[in-house]
């Protein structure tokens, strides 16, 4: 007769082979980590209200309608999950505020063993921008990076006109690092890219204490350790 399988070992076994859902960043205003299922939906159907920007891939189509950027959004978060590599991986995290999701930090390294660059990209839910919640999420994610993870050099991107992302990048002390361009919707467009040194950083960081637990165990993954 077959044996039901033991849902609680399965549990501690994927725990182990996929240590990344243990990972926490915190700072004294956001926590972030990956989310479970409800959470990623709760994002998700929000994202979907979310209008067209070329330069956030979740929501780079001029014509999708609100279900169509809400799919987007999740297929986004899964294909990050799946297509995990240790030589090449990208974290999407969530920002949690109060126990609630608010907005998306993503961190990814190409060839990350032996570039040492990481790139980050982020979103915040509209209610919650202004209030910090970026600078948070960002200083959460660089300290991972550059601390943990012994990065050289973050990269970010934005557009000359997006005033917050520039803003929040100007914080830790990005420099402009020339510009590159991108089609979408037949249209070509120009960001600008930015990058920090781990030295600049750790000379201008704003002083937001992070908190980073559960990282021992996900080091191989990152393709370090
Ligand atoms: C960019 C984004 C993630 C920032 O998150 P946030 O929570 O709003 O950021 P914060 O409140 O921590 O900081 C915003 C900064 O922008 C500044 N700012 C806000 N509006 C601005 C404007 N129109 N022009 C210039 N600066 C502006 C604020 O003063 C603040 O800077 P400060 O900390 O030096 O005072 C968020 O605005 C967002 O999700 N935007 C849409 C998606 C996006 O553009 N993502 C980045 C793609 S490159």
């Amino acid at each position: 007769m077959a044996v039901a399988p033991d849902t609680e070992r399965a549990a501690g076994g994927v725990r182990a082979a996929w240590p990344q859902a243990g990972l926490r960043l915190r700072t004294e205003r956001v926590e972030l980590r990956l989310p479970q299922e409800t959470e990623l939906a709760a994002l998700a159907l929000a994202a979907g209200h979310e209008p067209y920007r070329f330069d956030v891939p979740m929501f780079s189509r001029p014509d999708d309608t609100p279900a169509e950027r809400t799919r987007r959004f999740l297929r986004y978060h899964w294909d990050t999950l799946a297509g995990w590599d240790r030589r090449s991986w990208t974290l999407s995290l969530f920002a949690f505020v109060d126990g609630r999701p608010v907005g998306q930090q993503v961190v990814s390294g190409d060839d990350f063993a032996d570039l040492r660059e990481v790139s980050t990209g982020s979103w915040v839910h509209p209610h919650h921008r202004g209030a910090g919640v970026g600078v948070h999420m960002r200083a959460a994610v660089l300290d991972l990076a550059f601390t943990h993870l012994g990065a050289r050099y973050a990269l970010s991107g934005a557009r000359e006109d997006n005033g917050p992302s520039l803003a929040v990048s100007r914080r830790f002390g990005y420099r402009e690092d020339g510009c590159v361009h991108q089609v979408a919707a037949g249209q070509v467009h120009r960001l600008l890219r930015l990058r920090l040194s781990a030295q600049r950083w750790r000379r201008l960081r704003p002083d937001i204490p992070v908190e980073v637990t559960g990282l021992a165990p996900c080091l191989p993954l990152f393709g370090i350790g």
